[in-house]
Formats: structure tokens, sequence, C-alpha cells
């Protein structure tokens, strides 16, 4: 074979290889599995145990409670005043390196000592792009902290982001984030009067649930982040959201329909709404009705705490 055929081989190949996978991302295939079962737990542990320890962060007060301006006609009554151009963080995020020592479970306390020295949403968001303490965001393609009006009274926590989010950088952009919109539309709410997030901000590869370990890591992330958004009112859309913000251990069938206090770091204490995932709901359609039951409570609350009122 001459240079110039064994060349033409060579990107032949690489052509067939290129379309080979091409055609396995087009069948919805976008994750590497591997024949030898993986314990993704000790690798989330390993990444933990390589975080350096938090020095103890000083508490900072809780921003203060932003008043509805006055003056404002009905579809803005649920609008707050216009996010704060605040300055960027202090001090330069700091990212879990790799110096040994912190053992599992010091890896989430140093995230909400991190955490905890946010002041806006800008700084958390920037916070998160430099962290390095949970291996999700090492497959991610995209962080995905927030879509929607962070001045709103209502505040959207899903699970993780799934593929179309992760491509996006924005939460529920997909069918599931469709179903959300259409739900929220029909109690008068969209994206410009409801702020959007997740409890983990990096989709888990090939749309795995995310670990425990996980969970624990991103919580303070966002704990930190309904606390600066300050809503009156949080709605966990599914079990994992449920579970992890307000502490039951029920299922969601039964956690649904219910408020829970939920209590922000300056004492107060706001109101969480279980409901079902719109996931679930475009697997269960017949489960819409329950759902839509959830939201009329939503409204209801809403309408009744409306500032004026
Ligand atoms: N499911 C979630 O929980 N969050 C998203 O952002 C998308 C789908």
């Amino acid at each position: 074979m001459n240079e110039m055929t064994a060349n033409h081989a060579d990107s032949d190949a690489r052509a067939d290889l290129i379309s080979y996978l091409d055609f396995h991302v087009e069948a919805g295939i976008d994750a590497a599995l591997d024949e030898r079962p993986h314990d993704r737990f000790a690798e989330a542990e390993a990444v933990q145990a390589a975080a350096p320890r938090a020095e103890p962060a000083p508490r900072r007060e809780p921003p203060p409670r932003r008043e509805a301006p006055p003056g404002e006609d009905a579809p803005l009554e649920f609008r707050r005043e216009l996010p704060s151009r605040d300055p960027p963080p202090r001090e330069p995020p700091r990212t879990y390196g790799n110096a040994a020592g912190a053992k599992p479970g010091e890896a989430a306390d140093d995230a909400r000592a991190r955490a905890a020295q946010m002041q806006t949403l800008e700084e958390l968001e920037a916070l998160l792009r430099g962290f390095e303490g949970c291996t999700l965001r090492f497959t991610a393609k995209n962080l995905v902290f927030a879509d929607g009006n962070p001045q709103a009274r209502v505040m959207f926590v899903g699970e993780a982001p799934g593929a179309d989010e992760d491509r996006i950088g924005k939460p529920f952009m997909g069918r599931s984030g469709q179903l959300l919109d259409r739900m929220m539309a029909a109690i008068g709410l969209d994206r410009t009067s409801a702020y959007i997030s997740n409890v983990v901000p990096w989709r888990p590869p090939g749309n795995r649930n995310p670990t425990p370990q996980e969970i624990s890591i991103c919580r303070p992330f966002v704990e930190r982040q309904i606390e600066l958004a300050n809503p009156d009112i949080l709605v966990c859309l599914g079990a994992p959201a449920t579970q992890t913000l307000t502490g039951t251990k029920d299922g969601i069938l039964k956690a649904r329909g219910r408020f829970y206090p939920y209590r922000l770091s300056d004492g107060r204490e706001i109101r969480a709404l279980a409901t079902l995932h719109p996931a679930y709901l475009l697997r269960q359609p017949v489960q819409k009705r329950l759902a839509w039951r959830d939201f009329r409570m939503l409204k209801t609350a809403l309408d009744g705490s409306a500032p004026g009122k």
C-alpha cells in the first residue's frame, strides 16, 4: 500500500467510526457502559476523599427580605424588584482541588461552608462553575443552574437535568419541561413569574438517578439558592426533591398534596408543596388529576399570600 492509499484508508476508517458513533447518539445512546460493573458510590467517595477540608465559614446575615414595589399592576404582582446587579464575589471561588485528607461526607460540609458565603445567586452560580467536588460535573456538558425569574414568589425544584437540559444549560427544557410549562400556565404562571431549579445541577450520565452522595454534596447549593431567591412558596417536583428538601421519607404518592414547613437560615419559615414530577406524569397521565389538585392548592396559597392581602 502506498502512502496515499494508506491515508485514504485512515480517513475512511475515521469517517466510519464517526458515523458509527453518530448512529448510536441518534439512537439515544449517550453514555458509554462497560461490561464490568462499576461501584459509582466508591468512585464518588474517592473524589470526596480527595477534596480539601473547608475552613469553617463565617456565618453571614441572610439578605433582607424584599418587599414588592408598590404600584405594580396585576400581571406583575407576582414579581419583585428587578434583579440586583451585585458585585462579583469578594473572594475568587475556591474549587475542590486535589489536597488529600477530607473524609467522605466532609465534602458536603465543605460545600455548605462555601455556599453559605455566597451573597447573591450570581456568586453561587460562579462558585458552582468552579466546583469540582461532585464527579457529575466531569461527565456533564453544562452546569444547569436555573431558569425563570429569581424574583418570583414561587420556586420549583426538580431532581436533576436530563439530556436536553444538559445541552442547553437550563432546567426543564425537554418534554417534562414542556409539560411543566403547561401545568404552570394552567394557574397563570410562566417562566417570568416562577423560578426553576434542580436539587442536582449536573446531568447524571445516561440519566441514571443521582446517588445519595451526589445529592448530599449538591444539597447545600440548592438550599443556599432557595435562601437567596427567597420565594414565598417552594414546589418540590417528585420524590427526590421532596425527600431532600422536606426531610420526609414518604413516597411521593403519600407526600404529595401537602405543605411542609421549610426553614431558612434566618429562621424564617416558608412552605414547601410536594407534587408529582412531570416526567412521572408523562408516564402516568392518569395521575395528572392529582397534580392538578396540587397546582390548585398552589394557586390558592399564592393568591392568599399575595402582597397586599
Ligand atoms: N427533570 C428534572 O428533574 N429536571 C430537569 O431539569 C429536567 C427533567
